[in-house]
């Protein structure tokens, strides 16, 4: 309930202002985001770095309902690679991009700019020897997403996809992506969903979850598994060797600011772990997001606001 009404919040420009305008938001906000400046994301990526992390960068902003917009969100993700290149960084940091921010969600137009735009971006990282993985947004998003993603690995087969278990069509469309060289990040879903086309219960969450980790683990791909949480990151590794996956040919994902010391240490048991790392001034629906997700964030956010 507090979570439903948390995301419906993460789309309101009325609760955007009152959020954004308390002096004390940005505190709770830096538990989640790297900082507003490219300087503060380099800075992360390198510290992730030197603890045998890697990365992947996502320039926040999202539902871009403007073509000149859009084209900004672009040329700052080109910008980000160019620098991410120049301090030597591509080995070990991508990038994340949402397509709504680069104007998918545009009346007639908006298919073909997100396209076009995120073909951009994705010229951009080959051209400096790293990739791209295309965020996946609320369900009415996701043919469109997939249409694009299809478009892209035609030239760059290593575009990454993200599928969310709490969707009834995701075990089809890992079955789908499920083939060689495809990589594919599996996981919950941070939207809020009717029952028509997700599963609305957290433990039908979990358990498709696993089925959809199995179903990657099995195939051809290279399965990224984005999830906190233990049980999640154990049947991972129980499928991973069960289809005799090596460590390295898969990877365990966690979002910044999230299960830090978990993070670190499955990089030091010998595992690949990337830490989705947020940056920008644009941080509003991905902060709600994280509050959605954790009743306990809430308090902590309630706690700073009055200043306990
Ligand atoms: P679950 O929510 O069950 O959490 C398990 C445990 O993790 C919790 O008990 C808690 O300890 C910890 N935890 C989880 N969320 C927390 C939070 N916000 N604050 C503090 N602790 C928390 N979604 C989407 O729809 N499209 C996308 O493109 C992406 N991309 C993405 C990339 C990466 C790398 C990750 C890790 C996640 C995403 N997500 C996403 C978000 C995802 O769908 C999901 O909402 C969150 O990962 C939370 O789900 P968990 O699998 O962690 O499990």
């Amino acid at each position: 309930m507090l979570s439903t009404l948390l995301l419906r919040a993460s789309r309101s420009p009325r609760v955007r202002q009152a959020v954004v305008g308390f002096p004390v938001t940005r505190r709770v906000v830096d538990r989640f985001v790297a900082g507003e400046s490219v300087e503060a994301a380099i800075r992360t990526v390198r510290e992730l770095a030197a603890d045998g992390l890697y990365a992947t960068l996502d320039h926040l902003g999202e539902d871009t309902h403007d073509a000149t917009q859009a084209t900004a969100i672009r040329n700052a993700y080109v910008e980000l690679l160019t620098v991410l290149s120049r301090n030597g960084l591509t080995g070990c940091a991508e990038v994340s991009v949402k397509l709504s921010a680069l104007g998918q969600g545009l009346p007639e137009i908006g298919e073909k700019l997100a396209l076009e735009n995120a073909r951009a971006i994705c010229e951009a990282a080959e051209a400096v020897g790293t990739t791209v993985t295309l965020d996946m947004e609320d369900h009415t998003t996701v043919d469109s997403t997939l249409r694009i993603l299809r478009e892209l690995r035609q030239d760059h087969p290593w575009v990454g996809a993200v599928l969310q278990s709490m969707l009834l069509r995701t075990p089809q469309d890992c079955r789908d992506l499920a083939h060689s060289g495809s990589r594919v990040r599996l996981v919950k879903g941070a939207y809020a969903e009717p029952a028509e086309v997700a599963h609305t219960h957290k433990p039908d969450v979990d358990a498709a979850y696993r089925r959809c980790a199995e179903i990657l683990m099995a195939g051809g791909g290279y399965p990224m598994i984005a999830s906190h949480d233990p049980r999640m990151i154990e049947v991972a590794g129980w499928a991973a060797h069960a289809a005799g996956r090596v460590r390295g040919q898969y990877e365990f994902q966690m979002l910044y600011g999230i299960r830090t010391d978990e993070q670190r240490r499955l990089a030091g048991s010998g595992e690949r772990v990337r830490v989705y790392v947020p940056f920008g001034t644009d941080w509003y629906g991905y902060f709600m997001r994280r509050l959605a997700e954790r009743p306990a964030n809430v308090t902590f956010f309630l706690r700073a606001l009055i200043g306990r």
